[in-house]
């Protein structure tokens, strides 16, 4: 019995981590993209392309990983009784704003699909760096469990 509990949370961790590369890889791209969509000219064929590619990214790549991330995540936490370690509680917290991140960047493709470009691209590039920084933090926690 321990030993399938123990070849489970390692199969379990394994898909965790092979999602969160794919979400992570998806949310580096996707504002990229809009940087790119946002220097095409308005009601061009090169912006149909780019909304083209990002719908395809975010349905392709982003949402499904979205979904499995969390899905073999909160597997893993039930499956080692994390619920109650301060580690998990900071961690989630930081997971719960990187995927309101990714909401917030689907309603912005949403936006630009319309022919609405409220942001610049600097602060597009300014906005790339959420995901690495949180993916940082998320990291340290899981691995040293600090608390
Ligand atoms: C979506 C909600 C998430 C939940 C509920 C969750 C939960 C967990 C749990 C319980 C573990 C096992 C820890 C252990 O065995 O000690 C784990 C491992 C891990 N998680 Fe998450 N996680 C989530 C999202 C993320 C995200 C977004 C990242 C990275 C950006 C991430 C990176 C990792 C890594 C690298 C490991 C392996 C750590 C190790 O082997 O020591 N997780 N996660």
């Amino acid at each position: 019995m321990e030993q399938i509990l123990q070849t489970t949370y390692l199969w379990l961790k394994a898909g965790h981590i092979i999602f969160v590369i794919f979400w992570m890889a998806g949310l580096f791209m996707l504002p990229r993209y809009y940087v790119y969509h946002q220097e095409s000219a308005p009601g061009s064929e090169e912006e149909a392309k780019w909304v083209d590619r990002e719908a395809k990214l975010r349905k392709i790549i982003l949402t499904p990983s979205l979904i499995m991330v969390w899905l073999f995540g909160l597997a893993l936490a039930s499956s080692i009784g994390a619920w109650s370690q301060g580690w998990l509680h900071a961690k989630l917290l930081f997971v719960v704003a990187l995927s309101g991140y990714h909401g917030w960047l689907v309603g912005y493709g949403k936006k630009l699909a319309r022919g609405e470009r409220s942001l610049s691209g600097k602060t597009l590039r300014l906005l790339n760096e959420i995901p690495g920084l949180a993916a940082a933090i998320i990291v340290v926690l899981v691995v040293v469990k600090p608390f």
